[in-house]
């Protein structure tokens, strides 16, 4: 893995307006993310947590109001290095009140045509993504083929039809489709989940993106199915190195494909480090968050003798109404009286506890 950062995310809002409750549903607030070359960053999270509006963010693809209101988004490809997020600021204006957004004022329209402009060359071609849906990002009427060959001609230099046809069956190969000549004339709905999925990898591939962002890729196939899908994306890391977040509530397919992890609560990342500290850590150094995420994964002895799992108490936070400390205070099981104070009125700083691991809890403060 090399130390050049292909996305650097720095302090990125994501609101929603809800007309009917007259407030913000704060998606994303505050997002801080590193991607290296070649490596796989593992997003987690469970759901609502804001992982799918961070990807989003990425790709210019909040169209709802007000939608991505300030941060940035570096993302360096061939050389050149930009923000994604560029001018965008002249077009939104907010108001602070103790340091949260109160109010906000978008032009929408030039924001809008401005993402466009700068997203134009970038979103597929250097940033690709991939669904938790296939089915329903396919198009059903044209067939896989002729989809991929498409994306081959739009995103890459090869431009000839029967060229790009031979790039596409060479992908269709890549990702293990069987019978991929058969396969190429197919409509997607005469395919499986599992096989639309592999064409939806394919597509994303075929782009030779910087970044793939990988959205619960898995999620929504059955279980030998997602297996497979695992295996695939863990042979295609192996030969191809594409820079890639992965998106995921499912630790085990976290833990089998990434190299560093964050953990996202209520629009933040509380944690973040290398697969290893966060999924496998020796000394129990974790965030409590992630600690009780930990705690419901089943072991084999809970599924032989049929122990109730422990599932995290609590619900997840309501994004419109975060608190003013700790937004996992009241689901933590970890608080003492040292700190109680400190985890109802203050939400903590991310802080490095080992060099490359962050949490975000005020159990790693001294004072
Ligand atoms: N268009 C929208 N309008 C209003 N709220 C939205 C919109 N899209 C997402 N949200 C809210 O933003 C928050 C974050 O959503 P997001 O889809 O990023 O969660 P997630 O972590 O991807 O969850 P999941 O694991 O279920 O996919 C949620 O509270 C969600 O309800
Ligand atoms: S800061 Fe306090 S409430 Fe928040 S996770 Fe840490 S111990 Fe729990
Ligand atoms: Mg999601």
């Amino acid at each position: 893995m090399s130390e050049t950062i292909i996305l650097r995310i720095e302090n990125l809002h994501t609101f929603f307006y809800a007309r009917s409750k007259q407030a913000f549903v704060r998606a994303v607030e505050g997002v801080d993310l590193e991607i290296m070359q070649g490596e796989t960053l593992g997003v987690l999270g469970e759901s609502g947590s804001g992982k799918t509006i961070t990807a989003l963010s990425v790709m210019g693809l909040v169209s709802t109001e007000p939608g991505v209101i300030s941060g940035k988004i570096e993302f360096s490809s061939k050389g050149l290095q930009q923000n994604l997020l560029q001018d965008l600021d002249q077009y939104v204006q907010h108001q602070r009140k103790n340091g949260r957004i109160m109010a906000v004022q978008k032009d929408c329209g030039g924001w809008q045509r401005k993402t466009e402009r700068l997203m134009g060359d970038i979103r597929g071609k250097e940033i690709a993504m991939i669904f938790q849906n296939p089915q329903s990002s396919l198009n059903p009427f044209v067939t896989v083929g002729k989809q991929i060959t498409e994306a081959v001609q739009l995103n890459t230099e090869i431009k000839n039809s029967r060229e790009a046809q031979q790039r596409a069956l060479h992908w269709l190969e890549r990702v293990k489709i069987d019978s991929p000549r058969l396969r190429y004339h197919n409509h997607p709905y005469g395919l499986s989940g599992g096989m639309c999925q592999r064409v939806m990898i394919a597509m994303a591939l075929a782009a030779e993106p910087s970044l793939l962002i990988a959205d619960e890729p898995t999620t929504g196939l059955d279980a030998t199915i997602q297996a497979k899908v695992v295996e695939l994306l863990m042979e295609l890391k192996a030969v191809l190195n594409t820079t890639t977040m992965l998106i995921s509530h499912d630790m085990e397919v976290i833990g089998r494909l990434s190299d560093r992890v964050a953990v996202m609560y209520g629009g933040r990342v509380m944690e973040s480090g290398s697969v290893q500290e966060i999924l496998r850590s020796k000394d129990g150094s974790n965030h409590p968050y992630t600690t009780a995420l930990l705690g419901c994964i089943p072991e084999e002895k809970h599924i032989k003798d049929k122990i109730t799992l422990q599932a995290i108490e609590g619900d997840v936070i309501d994004t419109m109404n975060i608190p003013g400390g700790c937004r996992f205070y009241p689901r933590c099981n970890q608080k003492n009286d040292r700190i109680n104070q400190s985890c109802k009125e203050h939400e903590p700083a991310l802080k490095e506890i080992s060099p490359g691991h962050w949490v975000r809890c005020w159990l790693y403060y001294d004072e």
